[in-house]
């Protein structure tokens, strides 16, 4: 078989920063190709859902509405959101560069993207060679099958599938054997009420990065290991990452997926 070679930089390198922004409907593999990639780009993986339901989590007023609104599938306001990323993305390990999990999910958050959130030390430079949107295209069909058979461990947040990604002993986390739970906006009415906000809200992005050349359209209902050997190669050849350290994808996903 022709195994492809993906190069990483050296930790010692200093590259120019890489910002990932991945789309796509609920369910579509946003979280798995994420993860996947920052761990062979060795760049943090933003989940801004993740930090969102950290903040719901918390007994305060915010945190109820949080709660509310998350579990009826609604967007939360720009205001609250757009403070969670500016604070994180602040933090010096985005400095290489950084994969966004979850945003933009509006036009308009997409434009404070690029003017405003990202203008910090960082990015001042060369952000529009830098940024690239990936489109993970999912059929609906298959989005409400994923997210039926979806389950997350409630301590550590690791995601399993029923059926293509089970644990090894039936509810409990292979990590750290915690319960695994059902997300409340994983019932079927919410991810239709979901799946209508995504095409509202957040479909027309695509265009927006598509004008710009930086859009990657990636076929997601690929089994996951094919699906993250597309994308790295894609951004590779896009991105011209700086060759040092040579490492194999394959046995790189093997580490990782
Ligand atoms: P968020 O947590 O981001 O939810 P989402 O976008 O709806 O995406 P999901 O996490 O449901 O799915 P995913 O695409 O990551 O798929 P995964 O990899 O887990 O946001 C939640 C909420 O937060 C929003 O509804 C909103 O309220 C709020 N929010 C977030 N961002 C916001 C923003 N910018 N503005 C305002 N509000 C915001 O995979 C799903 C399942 O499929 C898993 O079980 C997995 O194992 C399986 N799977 C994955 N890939 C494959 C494959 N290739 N083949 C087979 N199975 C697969």
């Amino acid at each position: 078989m022709h195994r492809q070679v993906f190069r990483l930089p050296e930790m010692d390198e200093q590259p120019a920063p890489i910002v990932i922004v991945v789309l796509g409907p609920p369910g579509a593999g946003k979280g798995t190709q994420s993860s996947m990639l920052a761990n062979l780009l060795r760049v943090p993986h933003i989940s801004i859902g993740a930090l969102l339901r950290s903040y719901a989590r918390d007994y305060s007023e915010v945190g109820l509405r949080l709660r509310r609104m998350m579990a009826l599938g609604q967007l939360v306001p720009d205001t609250l959101v757009l403070d969670v990323l500016a604070t994180r993305i602040s933090e010096s390990d985005c400095a290489r560069g950084l994969i966004l999990d979850g945003f933009p999910r509006t036009l308009g958050q997409a434009e404070l993207l690029e003017r405003g959130l990202l203008k910090s030390l960082f990015y001042a430079n060369n952000l529009k060679q830098k940024l690239v949107a990936l489109h993970l295209r999912v059929q609906n069909n298959t989005i409400v099958e994923r997210l039926s058979g979806r389950r997350v461990c409630s301590r550590c947040t690791a995601t399993y599938h029923l059926g293509t990604q089970p644990p090894r002993l039936c509810g409990e986390c292979d990590f750290d054997g915690s319960a695994l739970t059902i997300r409340e906006d994983d019932r079927k009415a919410t991810v239709l009420k979901r799946l209508q906000i995504y095409e509202l809200e957040t479909a027309p992005i695509l265009s927006h990065y598509a004008e710009k050349a930086s859009l990657l359209e990636v076929d997601g209902e690929q089994p996951k290991e094919n699906i993250a050997q597309e994308i790295v190669v894609a951004i590779q050849n896009m991105l011209r990452i700086p060759t040092a350290g040579a490492k194999d994808v394959q046995s790189t996903l093997k580490d990782n997926l």
